[in-house]
């Protein structure tokens, strides 16, 4: 075995001690010391690649890093089409979430591709995994199971085993025994990552490590973690509803725009090819302070209700709360509304909500957080076979919005008969058969047309 010896290392500024203190001596920094392992005969050095010297970039061959299709077309999306052979993901998300759920899917359909799959569990035994395996119906023979904490042993395992695709759910009770501090620790997650990171690289194996996230939200460890890999994934949802987002934040191999809608089901997660219909409920007919909006999310259309509450407020400060949208944004958006449609909501509570937890933050939601909040606060519903787009400027002008082609052949073809855009918008637009295009200039006139 290696000779190594532990060290400690400053987060702030790099500096490098024998033994741990709680405050840099070199920044003077409290906490900032994280236990790293050096090996005694590599020295510092711990190559990712195998390029020995720099080669100029005409010289450098491009290899065609393949993509294995996982077969779920809503995972792959959000991948940027597939895995990447040899690259290293972390995925991360709250408790009880689904990641373990989502993994093992992925496994298995990786697996029945005829690809050997290692399932490296550290927080359950195999028969607990087993049992959730049989619970959502995997049982590709080449998946292997194995429950380990002992990042040598897992290393070992890889090296042995050379599978296509590897999973470490969840790094946080990996260790490396040369380090004193517990699993989970900054130094060990940080260290643990890095090695698997490595040996992965080196041997072509697609590793995913699953993290947990911090209270902030975070995944847990350190932000360097977030750094090492190449691309890093959310798993968001709210725990009492059953649809789950998996959102990329990083992503070197593909866009970071895009998201794949799951819904949690006692046999698994299921693919919502539809995802639309999650976010609008069918009976609005009649409601005061809703409309839709059709939002751009990746590389596509989701229609999303939009929700407004306006009351008076009961103490001194009007409260101005939302979820789902930018709080600056619909701040604005009260200022014009008051200025330039004359509504008194200066002293009303205004509560918005994207419905269905989804997050809409382009502009092009502006029009419909408008004219809810009018609708509401006027008590008067809005034309339920309407939708709105647009952005909604200081001087209460609805701006142009991309993508509008795309944003109205969606709700058209969710069953909407009449769309209110910008009339920048309405140059070359093609209204798909059924549609009313309503083109207006400002959110007085939008508010006239649909109210
Ligand atoms: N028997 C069951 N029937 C239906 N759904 C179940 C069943 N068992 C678990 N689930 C669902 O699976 C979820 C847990 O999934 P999973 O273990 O994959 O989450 P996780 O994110 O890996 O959690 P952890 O953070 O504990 O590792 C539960 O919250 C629940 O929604
Ligand atoms: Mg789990």
């Amino acid at each position: 075995m290696a000779k190594v010896r532990v060290l400690f290392v400053c987060q702030q500024c790099g500096h490098k001690v024998a033994k741990w203190l709680g405050k840099c001596p070199e920044c003077n920094e409290f906490n900032t010391l994280v236990e790293e392992v050096q090996k005694l005969d590599e020295g510092i050095r711990r190559p990712l690649l195998s390029e020995e010297r720099p080669m100029s970039i005409a010289e450098v061959q491009p290899v065609d890093r393949p993509r294995v299709p996982v077969g779920l077309p809503e995972l792959d999306r959000v991948l940027g089409g597939g895995i990447v052979i040899g690259s290293v993901c972390l995925i991360g998300g709250d408790p009880g979430i689904g990641k373990s759920t989502l993994i093992l899917q992925l496994c298995e359909k990786v697996a029945r591709q005829g690809r050997r799959v290692l399932y490296v569990s550290s927080e359950e035994s195999i028969m607990q995994t087993k049992l959730r395996a049989d619970r959502l119906g995997v049982g590709a023979p080449e998946l292997y199971l194995v429950s380990e904490t002992n990042l040598d042993m897992i290393r070992r395992y890889l090296e042995e085993m050379r599978p296509a695709l590897a999973v470490i759910d969840s790094i946080q009770m990996i260790y490396r025994p040369e380090i004193p501090s517990a699993p989970g620790s900054v130094g060990q997650v940080r260290e643990c990552a890095a090695d698997l990171t490595f040996v992965a690289k080196r041997h072509g194996v697609s590793l995913f490590i699953v993290g947990h996230v911090t209270k902030e939200g975070a995944i847990a460890g350190p932000r360097t973690l977030e750094h090492l890999v190449d691309a890093v994934f959310y798993f968001e949802g709210d725990r009492f509803q059953s649809f789950r987002v998996l959102r990329g934040v990083k992503n070197r191999f593909g866009s970071t725009n895009e998201i794949g809608i799951f819904e949690m089901l006692s046999n698994g997660l299921r693919e919502v090819p539809n995802p639309s219909e999650l976010f609008m409920s069918q009976d609005r007919i009649g409601r005061q302070g809703s409309v839709v909006v059709p939002s751009f999310v990746g590389s596509r259309t989701l229609l999303v209700e939009m929700q407004a509450l306006t009351t008076r407020a009961a103490y001194g400060m009007p409260a101005r709360r939302v979820t789902g949208v930018d709080l600056n944004r619909v701040a604005i958006l009260i200022a014009v509304l008051e200025r330039r449609c004359g509504l008194g909501l200066g002293g009303q509570d205004v509560f918005v909500n994207a419905v269905g937890g989804v997050q809409v933050e382009e502009p092009a939601a502006d029009l419909g957080v408008a004219v809810a909040i009018a609708s509401s606060f006027r008590g008067k519903a809005v034309d339920a076979k309407a939708f709105v787009l647009g952005e909604v400027g200081l001087s209460g002008e609805v701006r142009g919005v991309t993508q509008a082609q795309a944003r109205i052949v969606e709700g058209r073809r969710l069953g909407f008969e009449r769309a209110v855009v910008p009339a920048d918008n309405t140059r070359g637009l093609e209204a798909p058969e059924g549609l009313t295009v309503v083109p207006v200039r400002n959110l007085r006139e939008a508010l006239d047309e649909l109210q």
